[in-house]
């Protein structure tokens, strides 16, 4: 009997275990390829959330998260934890995810260990190398390393073009979207108490997050006093704000929006959760990336509170607009899509132009082709 092409996943974060998910259920699902799950741990509560929901289970786990984590000791950490895991299974491939430090140094990992690397979510770019920090340094290193490029859309795959990467580059679509496929049903019933409370008819739902690196401080205290402002102004509103386990996000977000009747702080939620009060909310405001791509599919307007994206495809189709981080206009342009039901409109067309729930099959067949044992998938978009 033929040999399976041992295939290793590693992630450590939320946002690539809810984008993996599909993924690993996708690859278990092969009768040519073994799926290995390595954990590095940099995120604990909220990854072990979307493990559970999606009945992951992990071979092993680095388990690195420590409060208070930097950017380098994720890194050595990861570096230095792969070794020996990469040496004992010998994995044929190892695929990572994105933009986090878990990826950039489990591809280095698996470089250094003469082990191919599959990049999930490939050619993302703002080419401004602190924004997002550290993550655009961390996607544009993993190409680099990468043997096998998944890119969700046809500009992504553009952008690796240019950088010269232009072998095994594979358009796929998004893996998120095939998770959402998975977790949005219209009787869905919160786990969340809070949540499961709530009657969306009665006000206008704002779901909230902010988390990011470069927003720590000064920007997400702006970005929590237009919300606070925006609050206090429009009483047909209630913001809800899952918030980041980060201390760093959680004490300015208590600080400044605590007390206030209309904005409702509450912990993490499970992804099922998470994408059902997408579904239901009136619009979006965030720094995540994820979000981004969720949102525009489920019809919804987005302010994205940041300065830029890597994003593109849905500020192009009009979905998503970027608000930036300044308090003024960041309470302006949340006040248009609140008060003016035409410029709402305008925005809350569904348009999904970052995947049609079939990435994972493409990317399963993509690595089967690799090995010589399957046909070239046709690109998403084809
Ligand atoms: C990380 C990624 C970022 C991604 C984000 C998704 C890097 C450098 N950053 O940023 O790209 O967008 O995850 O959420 O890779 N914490 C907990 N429990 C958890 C998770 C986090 O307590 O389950 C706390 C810990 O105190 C930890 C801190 O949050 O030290 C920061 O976590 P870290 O992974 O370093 O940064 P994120 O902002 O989550
Ligand atoms: N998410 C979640 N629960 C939450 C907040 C976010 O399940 O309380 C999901 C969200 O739907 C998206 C992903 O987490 O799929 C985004 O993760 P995050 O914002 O942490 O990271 P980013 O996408 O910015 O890297």
């Amino acid at each position: 009997m033929m040999n399976k092409i041992k295939v290793m996943t590693v992630f450590g974060t939320r946002p690539e275990a809810i984008k993996m998910a599909p993924l690993i259920k996708e690859l278990e699902n092969r009768d040519l390829i073994e799926s290995i799950v390595c954990l590095t741990g940099q995120h604990r509560e909220m990854l072990t959330q979307v493990l559970d929901t999606f009945k992951i289970k992990d071979d092993f786990n680095l388990n690195i998260m420590r409060p208070g984590q930097t950017v380098t000791t994720i890194t050595t950490d990861v570096l230095s934890g792969m070794e020996k895991i990469l040496c004992d299974v010998k994995p044929d491939i190892m695929l990572v995810h994105g933009d986090t430090s878990t990826s950039f140094a489990g591809a280095l990992a698996a470089f250094y260990a003469g082990v191919r690397v599959g990049h999930v979510e490939a050619g993302l770019r703002t080419y401004d190398k602190y924004s997002p920090f550290p993550e655009e340094m961390n996607r544009q290193m993993t190409s680099r390393l990468a043997d096998l490029h998944f890119a969700p859309t046809v500009s992504n795959k553009q952008n690796l073009l240019k950088e010269n990467v232009t072998q095994n580059v594979f358009v796929t679509g998004n893996t998120v979207i095939d998770a959402l496929s998975h977790t949005v049903k219209p009787d869905y019933c919160f786990a969340d108490n809070t949540l499961a409370k709530i009657d969306f008819n009665k006000y206008k739902y704002i779901l909230l997050t902010a988390h990011r690196r470069e927003n720590l401080g000064a920007p997400l205290r702006q970005i929590c006093t237009a919300v606070r402002k925006i609050a206090e102004s429009n009483s047909d509103v209630r913001f809800i704000y899952p918030m980041h386990l980060n201390p760093l996000v959680r004490n300015t977000a208590t600080e400044i929006l605590g007390g206030l009747n209309n904005v409702i702080l509450i912990d993490p939620v499970d992804v099922c959760d998470m994408h059902n009060l997408m579904q239901r909310c009136y619009m979006v405001m965030t720094d995540s990336g994820g979000l981004q791509e969720e949102a525009p599919a489920l019809g919804k307007p987005v302010l994205v509170l940041r300065t830029e994206t890597e994003r593109p495809e849905a500020v192009a189709a009009g979905t998503v607009k970027i608000a930036g981080v300044d308090t003024n206009t960041i309470i302006e342009m949340a006040n248009t899509l609140i008060r003016d039901k035409n410029a709402y409109d305008l925005q809350a067309a569904a348009v999904n132009p970052y995947g049609d729930g079939n990435a994972s099959q493409r990317i399963a067949n993509a690595i089967l082709y690799y090995f010589g044992l399957g046909d070239k998938p046709k690109d998403f978009g084809d």
